[in-house]
């Protein structure tokens, strides 16, 4: 009877310190990026309840905020405005003194080093609550064409505020190439597009658009953004969007999504991929643990590590500020 010897893994498990020398992945605060919604009123510090430490912030409290992301040591922050004004264009969103454009100025005057990138959407700037304009029959139905234009239009005003890096997230047909292109003419080759190549139509997004003021009025997204139950169509979205010239991707949201996550890092190992741990994913989290069925922390790492693993280079958390918290206490 020919004997082999018995394979332990546990030898590795064993010890702490070794265990942590062997660990496959790890979360550190450099892979964290921070959510953070501008509201047109100066003074507003609204607590968003569902989700942890976030808050609607005018723009007289976003320097205290960006303080805090800085001494955290949160490297990045991503914008959404809330403005006064909404129309069916969306016109607020291209127009010179943006909310966004203010809160881009205050957070370069403030914080150079932290990384600006700037959601570049409608759904909060129209008065029906699409991520376009829309076309005049029927059924509210995003006309893509048509908004392709006054997305450039928004990203050049970004771009001309100081965005480091341009997130189109209103799955539009083509959005990546005219932003390109758009870009490119206006002398912002250098600026980089972060595409949410892969957006799912999903329940998870409740809270984000309590936050962001930019739930349909009418109608649903379903329309435009992914359907839940497509792996290929999605990996389709992400192929092409790297072919029009997308720098990295998201995917959103990322916790329900780990597969397409592993399956992207698979089929485009060089493209750096971002996990949107969305809204509703970080809202079950917090009342699971505001409740303590789970030990809030150990469970909130362990979620975010599951996207690592999958594939994932950077986070989009509401947890940014905790998770860097935490590693700092290690
Ligand atoms: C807007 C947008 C959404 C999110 C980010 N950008 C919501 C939506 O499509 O309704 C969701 C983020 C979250 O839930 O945290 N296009």
């Amino acid at each position: 009877m020919p004997s082999f010897p018995t394979v332990r893994l546990r030898r590795l498990r064993n010890q702490p310190r070794l265990r942590a020398m062997v660990r496959e992945n790890n979360l550190q605060r450099q892979h964290l990026i921070h959510p953070l919604f501008v509201h047109h009123q100066p003074d507003m510090r609204r607590p968003l309840e569902s989700l942890p430490d976030t808050y609607q912030l005018g723009i007289n409290h976003l320097a205290e905020e960006i303080d805090q992301l800085v001494a955290l040591g949160v490297p990045a922050v991503l914008l959404f405005g809330i403005p006064s004004y909404k129309d069916a264009r969306g016109s607020e969103a291209y127009g010179k003194n943006s909310i966004i454009s203010q809160a881009i100025h205050l957070i370069k005057q403030r914080a150079s080093q932290l990384l600006v990138i700037t959601d570049l959407c409608f759904c909060a700037y129209t008065d029906h609550g699409h991520c376009g304009v829309l076309t005049s029959t029927g059924e509210p139905c995003v006309d893509n064409d048509a908004s392709l234009p006054l997305l450039v239009r928004q990203a050049i005003i970004h771009a001309d505020a100081g965005s480091d890096m341009i997130a189109p997230s209103g799955m539009l047909d083509g959005m990546v190439s005219v932003l390109r292109t758009g870009l490119d003419r206006s002398s912002y080759s250098q600026l980089p597009i972060l595409s949410y190549a892969a957006k799912f139509s999903s329940s998870f997004y409740q809270p984000f658009r309590v936050a962001a003021e930019g739930a349909p009025k009418e109608g649903n997204r379903a329309g435009y953004q992914l359907d839940p139950a497509n792996l290929g169509e999605a990996l389709h979205e992400v192929d092409l969007d790297i072919t029009e010239g997308a720098d990295m991707i998201i995917i959103k949201p990322a916790h329900t999504y780990l597969d397409v996550i592993a399956n992207v890092h698979r089929s485009h190992p060089s493209i750096p991929l971002v996990a949107y741990h969305v809204s509703g994913e970080c809202a079950l989290l917090k009342a699971a643990g505001q409740n303590d069925w789970v030990d809030e922390q150990a469970a909130v790492m362990e979620v975010l590590l599951s996207m690592k693993r999958a594939g994932a280079q950077l986070i989009v958390t509401y947890y940014a500020k905790k998770v860097a918290a935490w590693l700092m206490e290690k």
